[in-house]
């Protein structure tokens, strides 16, 4: 499971009042930086088998606007949420049961979206295998952490690293065995 997360330089990854517009300010160029095309980002979600996020970023998702398309989505939750979509699935329980037993043997590419609880729960029962941290150029100085306090240390090894010419740069790590 590849954990994907955007977070400021300060680490968070929403304000307090949960907004992320943040992300889409339009900031300094990097001219090094890559641009992807509109084309590519499409070929490269389309890869992506399965979703699977909190029931909190689900509800921010859909205030937004919905950006997980028609790909299965798994949301957790132990509320009683209304399905606004076919692809939408609820899951509350056992999170390794949820992965290993039911998604593994059906969806190879399957990223863990956020957010920071349900980020959390997955790194500390050891189900992340990759983690894309896409560092946004900006200080936000408060809000939602990235990821809580862990009672483990646990160690990554650098795989890519890709800047962009907006500034951002994604840093992907897989699990040390
Ligand atoms: N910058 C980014 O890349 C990024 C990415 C994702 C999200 N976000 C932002 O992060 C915020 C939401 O993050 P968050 O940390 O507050 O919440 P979250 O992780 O999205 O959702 C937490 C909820 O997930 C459910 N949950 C977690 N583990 C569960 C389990 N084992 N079984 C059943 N349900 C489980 C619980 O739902 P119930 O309370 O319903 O039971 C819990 O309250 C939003 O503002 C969102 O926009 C930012």
């Amino acid at each position: 499971m590849t954990l994907h997360v955007v977070a400021s330089l300060d680490g968070f990854i929403a304000r307090k009042d949960n907004s992320v517009s943040w992300l889409d300010a339009p900031g300094s160029v990097y001219e090094a930086g890559v641009s992807v095309s509109e084309e590519e980002i499409a070929a490269f979600v389309k890869a992506i088998d399965c979703y699977v996020l909190g029931s909190r970023t689900y509800e921010h998702a859909l205030e937004l606007g919905w950006p997980y398309g028609d790909t299965p989505t798994v949301v957790l939750t132990n509320r009683e949420l209304s399905s606004t979509k076919k692809s939408v699935e609820f899951y509350s329980g056992d999170l390794t049961t949820l992965v290993r037993e039911k998604l593994a043997p059906r969806y190879r590419d399957i990223w863990l979206v956020g957010g920071a609880i349900a980020s959390q729960r997955f790194l500390s029962l050891g189900l992340v295998d990759e983690i894309k941290l896409t560092v946004a150029p900006v200080l936000l100085g408060d809000g939602l952490r990235l990821f809580g306090d862990s009672e483990a240390e646990t160690r990554w090894t650098l795989k890519s690293v890709a800047a962009y010419r907006n500034g951002f740069v994604e840093l992907s790590y897989a699990a040390t065995k």
